[in-house]
């Protein structure tokens, strides 16, 4: 630090400013961890918990994530009367909350239960206020306990901004505020495509994994069911967080251990399916980029995305690629060729899959995955559930030794190990086309432009003298940019990749949770650190894989290999008039007003319009000559907020607009 540097002074130490948005960040940095429940460094500021009140002197206290570093500033992160208002508004948590701290599954990982010690709350000086409420377990990937919820807002807010789709909404006022999806529906009657980034950033144990921990130690008691297990590649880099180790450090082979000694017969790798299915896909990449027909061709492997594009892109659908993803092409293969290899019949073939991932949970349960009843892919646990089990087994995991994963399955190369990282499937792809299109052997496997951790990145190559446009996204907001581009005719790609989660699948929902941003970058390291030890960087070369097109699959892109690894996928969309009445109305004539509430114009303000017009017509008496039904989607979605009155259409509406319209139909 030099003289002329601005400092802060906190807490009587000088902090240097450097480029920080909030006093916040400037406290973190001199090591001071200030709590906070309402704010996500990804996400906008909400500033409403007061849990991070600083006293800044001369202007008294002041919510650190809301106020900007000044020069000379001088901050007390803690006073007395600062330590109480934090103990209070703790209590006052905790007297609306069902506090079953015990059977609660965010027990040692929940902001609410650490505060509360750290605080040194040992009782509770407000009455209990809490009523129970209804748990949401429809949802296949989630668990929404509203019992739990301190209504930071941080799942609201990853839910619209990261994910652009805000499927969940505060509601109601005072003691009966919640968060809900709209209408206060199940999560499985609402738009969420169950990526499971509103758990990752929930504090509180009000929205986590749905846990099928049970049923596979039921599975693994069987004595008539054959046990094994598929291990995606941003697993190994993830797991050691829970047993202390670093961020990025590769524990496959602790893995293979741990899930033998709970019983598991064979361990594989789905960084091997990973390897067909760039095989596949790229194959697939280059017909459609010849042809020149639906491009850009959408990569699928992401279960978020694709049903994300179900619900709005589904005039995009053709251009998704048809290849099933690494889970789902392990599950085929596995259905295929173990029940003979193992002398079991295939209804006694378990098949778990261990992902970083909750939408996994959700596609291994779509119909397009089962054959006669018996699904490809039986169970899929995530990282953090794999962990529990370890746990919950007593294994020591620091000191297992490393086991091998079993062959064939278990072989990959470093193109399959790569898929878990933002840009890793496009590089794959990339290492097998260019290889395919210029006929020469790659000596540099490495596609180092297609790597990093910006939402949205554009690289361009040469490949036997054709432009090749590439697009990799990660976070479903960044996905619906590329996707309207597309629909509007203005794309210039040929391959687009997208990954609902931040990062890839090293940012998965069901990876340890981390408030460490640099987990992910470490994450994304430990995988291309990994590629380099692999013997072998690209998937056409993987021995098994071309052994298995000879002896089960025949051509690649051929009949079996399309009847076992491709699928389709179906509209979702919902359709306008299939409204949800508000109001009904008793005249003999009524005028009819639908406004739209689905995702686009939901983030435009569609839902305030709808509640402020309700009001209005409320409290004028007009109700009885009207029918308000919320609707979704008019197929308008860039020119939302969307409301129909009447005959007529109002696109881009405004509340005035509504009121006006409305009252000028009603007294005509
Ligand atoms: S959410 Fe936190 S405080 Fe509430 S029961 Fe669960 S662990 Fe305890
Ligand atoms: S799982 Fe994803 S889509 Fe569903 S509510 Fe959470 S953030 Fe939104
Ligand atoms: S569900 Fe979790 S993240 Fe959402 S408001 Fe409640 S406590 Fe906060
Ligand atoms: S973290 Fe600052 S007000 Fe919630
Ligand atoms: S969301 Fe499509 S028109 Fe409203």
């Amino acid at each position: 630090m030099n003289n002329t540097t601005a400092t802060v002074l906190i807490d009587n130490r000088p902090v240097p400013i450097e480029g920080e948005r909030n006093i916040l960040e400037m406290v973190r940095k001199a090591g001071i961890e200030l709590p906070t429940f309402c704010y996500h460094s990804d996400l906008s500021i909400y500033g409403a918990c007061r849990m991070c009140m600083v006293d800044v002197e001369g202007r008294g206290l002041m919510a650190a994530c809301s106020t900007k570093p000044e020069a000379g500033m001088k901050v007390k992160t803690t006073t007395e009367e600062i330590r109480q208002m934090r103990k209070i508004v703790v209590e006052l948590l905790l007297a609306n909350h069902d506090g079953q701290c015990p059977t609660c599954s965010k027990s040692a990982a929940c902001t609410l239960q650490n505060l509360s010690r750290r605080l040194g709350i040992t009782k509770n000086r407000f009455k209990p206020i809490h009523q129970p409420r209804a748990i949401d377990v429809s949802s296949p990937s989630l668990v929404r306990d509203p019992n739990k919820c301190v209504l930071c807002g941080d799942c609201v807010r990853m839910c619209a901004e990261i994910q652009g789709i805000g499927a969940i909404d505060f509601a109601g006022r005072g003691r009966d505020a919640a968060v809900l999806p709209a209408f206060n529906k199940n999560l499985d009657q609402v738009e969420c495509v169950n990526c499971g980034q509103c758990a990752a950033v929930c504090p509180t144990g009000a929205l986590t994994v749905r846990s099928s921990v049970e049923d596979v130690w039921k599975l693994l008691d069987d004595p008539s069911k054959t046990v094994v297990a598929e291990i995606a590649p941003a697993v190994r880099v993830a797991l050691g967080e829970q047993f202390g180790l670093e961020a990025g450090e590769v524990v496959t082979g602790q893995a293979v251990a741990a899930l033998k000694t709970m019983g598991f017969k064979k361990v594989f790798d789905t960084s091997f399916s990973a390897d067909l299915t760039v095989i596949e896909e790229a194959e697939e990449f280059l017909t459609r980029f010849t042809k020149g027909e639906h491009l850009p061709q959408f990569t699928s492997c992401c279960p978020a995305w694709v049903k994300y594009a179900e619900q709005y892109h589904p005039e995009l659908l053709p251009n998704l690629s048809s290849c099933k993803s690494p889970q789902q092409m392990f599950g085929s293969i596995a259905r295929d060729t173990l029940p003979k290899a193992l002398g079991i019949e295939n209804k006694n073939l378990v098949i778990v899959s261990i992902m970083p991932c909750t939408a996994k949970k959700f596609e291994a349960r779509r119909p397009e995955f089962a054959k006669d009843g018996i699904r490809d892919v039986d169970v899929v646990l995530t990282t953090q559930e794999f962990a529990r089990m370890i746990e919950e087994r007593g294994i020591d995991f620091r000191s297992l030794s490393p086991e091998s994963l079993d062959m064939p399955m278990g072989f990959k190369t470093g193109a399959g190990v790569i898929f878990g990282a933002s840009g890793g499937v496009t590089e794959a792809v990339l290492r097998y086309a260019a290889e395919k299109v210029t006929g020469r052997t790659l000596e540099n496997a490495d596609f180092v432009q297609v790597r990093g951790e910006d939402g949205r990145r554009e690289i361009e190559f040469d490949v036997a003298g054709k432009k090749l446009k590439l697009c990799v996204v990660h976070s479903l907001a960044n996905a619906r940019k590329v996707a309207d581009e597309v629909k509007r005719g203005k794309s210039v790609y040929h391959l687009v990749e997208v990954m609902a989660c931040p990062g890839g699948c090293v940012g998965g929902a069901g990876q340890p949770l981390s408030r460490d941003m640099t987990a992910r970058r470490r994450r994304a390291k430990g995988l291309y650190d990994a590629d380099k030890t692999q013997p072998l960087h690209k998937s056409q070369e993987n021995p098994y894989i071309t052994e298995l097109y000879k002896r089960n699959l025949g051509e690649v892109g051929g009949h079996k290999a399309h009847e076992l690894l491709h699928t389709g996928y179906h509209s979702r969309r919902r359709l306008g008039d299939t409204g949800i009445p508000l109001i009904t109305g008793t005249a003999a004539e009524k005028l009819k007003i639908t406004v739209c509430v689905g995702t686009s114009c939901y983030v435009k303000g569609s839902q305030t319009l709808l509640q402020g017009l309700v009001k209005h017509l409320e409290e004028r008496g007009l109700t009885h000559a009207v029918d308000v039904q919320a609707s979704f989607c008019h197929e308008r979605c860039d020119r939302g907020p969307t409301v129909v009155i009447g005959d007529k259409v109002f696109e881009k509406c405004t509340l005035d607009t509504a009121i006006k319209t409305v009252e000028g139909l009603i007294k005509s």
